[in-house]
């Protein structure tokens, strides 16, 4: 028999764990070997797992618990909304209260040519109806040969069919015949790796990575092109922030050609920037925005789609039915859990806190860690941040490969008491947006501890040449 409880041992999460789960992104042979972290409980920027080890989450569990763990205002909210009404679906020509009045919510936070919302049950999900909205709404306009959409190398756009094809990651795609047709990539904004090594300035490489959207547009055809897409900044990419030239330069490319331009907010969207979305960070203004993770604190799980006018008014005044929706399109406990998170958000002025008091100061604190020796470039946006780790801090020139010297310093993070994640050597970050100046001194002088761990085992073994 299984109950769930929490008095099984370590050990004996364990092997149920390995016996029956198959992780998300996980090698499960490996895992089963080692044996998972039991997470179990959580309280503001702190997880505790099953061994009663306390664990600064810098990542906000996977991007999503912007409020933090803990906020009796979301967790009343879900109770309330469970007893009341714990499920009612959309697609009977029927609504309920709290889907309405979260898409209200959504339009008077959103960016004002957003009065509409497509409600799904996570990123991914959002990012497939992007596709089929985006192919109906030229459909509409009697221009069906549109249906490419231009996307990125190294994007993260989900990982079902459609949201993996969007994204560019290279491991993603060899597995399951992907990408989809109809979806092309250009390479990413990364001064780092590409404009660096040309010898440009941030400014200058931006303008040249928007104009790649350009030729691509040109190679395909315009008459073929229906949407380009990308996260404002690149999240699971490893928070890589283009320079400000490159959003202005996308913007003015997709105008010139009539292409919808999608904005991917999942990561970038409530607050996480400084603004309410991370298109009004980065000067652009979107035809389209996927949201998800932040919407709900990760509380439970929600995401969607914000239509813009130009879309919206095609499909609503000239559309008839959209074929298109999710048994929980608008569920009620994830909503009611979003309006009470959004409400919470604007109430304790989180969005303005990251812009003008946390955000700079995780920046100074960045501009510090710069000087690491491992550091070869350290970027922060509103609270995301990254630490490219280099081989020779003169050079730049990266660890060989083989040594995945970014899992060697997130082995240090997990012993420690860190969750900070790896995407190859750039070591990245994005903590909960109640994060304090006090906490951030103690995330800060955490990874620090984990940077100089590193370095020791560099030395040790004779990796830095
Ligand atoms: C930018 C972006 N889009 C989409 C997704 C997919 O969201 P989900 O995992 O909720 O399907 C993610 C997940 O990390 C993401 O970072």
């Amino acid at each position: 028999m299984s109950t769930l409880s929490t008095a099984r041992t370590t050990a004996q999460w364990q092997a149920a764990d390995a016996a029956h789960f198959l992780h998300p992104f996980t090698d499960f042979q490996s895992l089963a070997r080692k044996g998972s972290r039991i997470v179990t409980r959580a309280d503001n920027i702190y997880l505790w797992d099953s061994d009663g080890h306390k664990i600064l989450d810098a990542m906000s569990g996977l991007w999503c618990v912007n409020v933090g763990y803990g906020q009796r205002a979301l967790i009343d909210a879900a109770t309330k909304q469970l007893t009341e009404l714990p499920f009612y679906n959309a697609f009977f020509q029927t609504a309920t209260p709290p889907a309405i009045e979260l898409a209200e919510l959504l339009a008077e936070v959103s960016p004002p040519q957003f009065q509409h919302v497509f409600f799904s049950g996570s990123g991914s999900e959002g990012n497939d109806t992007v596709v089929r909205m985006v192919r109906r709404y030229w459909d509409i306009l009697g221009q069906p040969g549109r249906q490419v959409i231009i996307s990125r190398v190294n994007a993260y756009h989900g990982s079902t069919m459609a949201g993996a094809s969007l994204g560019g990651m290279s491991g993603m795609h060899a597995q399951g015949g992907l990408p989809i047709p109809g979806i092309v990539h250009i390479e990413q904004p990364h001064w780092w790796q590409h404009g660096r090594t040309q010898g440009l300035d941030r400014e200058a490489f931006g303008l040249q990575a928007a104009r790649w959207l350009e030729d691509k547009i040109l190679e395909v055809g315009p008459d073929k092109v229906a949407a380009f897409i990308g996260e404002p900044v690149q999240g699971a990419g490893g928070v890589i922030v283009p320079p400000a030239s490159y959003w202005p330069e996308v913007q003015r490319i997709c105008d010139k050609y009539g292409i919808l331009l999608v904005s991917d907010e999942v990561i970038c969207g409530f607050g996480r920037t400084g603004r309410w979305f991370g298109c009004e960070t980065m000067g652009f203004r979107p035809d389209l925005m996927t949201f998800a993770k932040g919407v709900s604190s990760g509380y439970v799980p929600l995401g969607g789609v914000m239509v813009g006018d130009r879309v919206a008014k095609v499909l609503v005044e000239r559309g008839g039915e959209f074929a298109h929706g999710y048994t929980y399109s608008g569920h009620p406990v994830a909503c009611a859990v979003a309006v009470a998170n959004i409400r919470l958000i604007r109430e304790q002025g989180l969005v303005e806190r990251v812009r003008d008091d946390v955000g700079p100061y995780l920046a100074e604190q960045f501009r510090d860690l710069a000087a690491h020796p491992l550091v070869g470039e350290a970027q922060t946006c509103g609270l995301m941040g990254a630490l490219q780790l280099v081989r020779d801090k003169a050079t730049g020139a990266a660890f060989a490969e083989a040594i995945e010297f970014g899992m060697v310093c997130r082995g240090h993070c997990f012993r420690e008491g860190l969750i900070m994640r790896a995407v190859g050597d750039r070591m990245i970050i994005a903590p909960p947006l109640v994060i304090t100046r006090a906490q951030i001194d103690e995330m800060v002088a955490l990874i620090r501890r984990c940077l100089d761990l590193a370095l020791a085992d560099a030395r040790r073994e004779g990796w830095l040449g």
